[in-house]
């Protein structure tokens, strides 16, 4: 009985964030989609996730995040941020990585990119205005990527994964973070105009593109116990043969 009623409750808020949920992406033509986020992150909003890593605590756990207990670039030597943004993960990448190796951000708004610019402004670091749904890298050319909050922007998630895992090399990490469609996701996504992904579907989708689901990674035990913060997983490009084994 009471099973039955856990259930039903959790049926009513799972209708309920769906209801709350931004429609944008799905319901906008993608071309127009991408012009509508370019402008959001040039305006106020992009200025906004200055304070927001702050907010939410992600600024300083990043440092945590992205280290030898959790994303480890260690021996990586090709780096992409992809969507980087004010250049949040990429001064951690930067401090984190091997001297010797090539650390890239690339984001479609030149307004977030010149906001990247100013922190990173006593590291010189490679920052490229591309959209990750058409990246300009040959095959295979990164060890590692950071994918953090942006594919919750892409008007088809499924084709900015195939796109990055055409780029990293066979055997290659990927850290995703991504929006999850419970209550303050779907909050979020009214403010970005963005989606709120379900895990099983973010899991199907990396499937596809040939992305391992390797572990699922948490800013802190808190937020592991509360099953807060986003989905953070650690993925790995597959090599050839289980490549092949995947649908369309
Ligand atoms: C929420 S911010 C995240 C920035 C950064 N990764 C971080 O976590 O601090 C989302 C970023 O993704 C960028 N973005 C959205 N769609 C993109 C696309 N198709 N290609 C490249 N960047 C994109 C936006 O311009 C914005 O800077």
């Amino acid at each position: 009985m009471t099973e039955t009623k856990t259930a039903k409750r959790r049926h009513l808020l799972r209708r309920f964030n769906s209801w709350l949920q931004s429609k944008l992406p799905e319901r906008v033509d993608p071309t127009r989609y991408n012009q509508l986020i370019r402008e959001t992150y040039d305006g106020p909003a992009g200025w906004f996730t200055l304070i927001t890593g702050y907010l939410t605590g992600h600024e300083p756990l990043a440092k945590r995040l992205i280290g030898p207990k959790g994303f480890d670039i260690r021996g990586c030597k090709s780096i992409l941020d992809a969507g980087t943004g004010n250049g949040r993960y990429l001064r951690i990448v930067k401090r984190q990585a091997d001297p010797d190796a090539v650390v890239v951000g690339c984001d479609l708004s030149l307004g977030m990119l010149r906001r990247a610019r100013k922190r990173l402004k006593n590291s010189p670091t490679l920052l490229v205005q591309a959209d990750v749904n058409r990246l300009p890298y040959p095959n295979e050319c990164f060890d590692a990527i950071i994918f953090g909050w942006v594919l919750e922007h892409l008007p088809n998630p499924l084709v900015g994964l195939r796109e990055l895992a055409r780029v990293l090399r066979r055997g290659g990490k990927m850290l995703l973070m991504t929006t999850e469609d419970n209550t303050l996701g779907a909050i979020t996504s009214r403010v970005y105009h963005c989606r709120a992904v379900d895990r099983a579907q973010l899991r199907e989708w990396c499937r596809q593109a040939g992305l391992l689901w390797h572990r699922e990674l948490w800013w802190s035990r808190f937020h592991r116990a509360l099953r807060l913060g986003g989905i953070l997983v650690e993925l790995r490009r597959a090599p050839r043969d289980e490549e092949n084994n995947h649908g369309p």
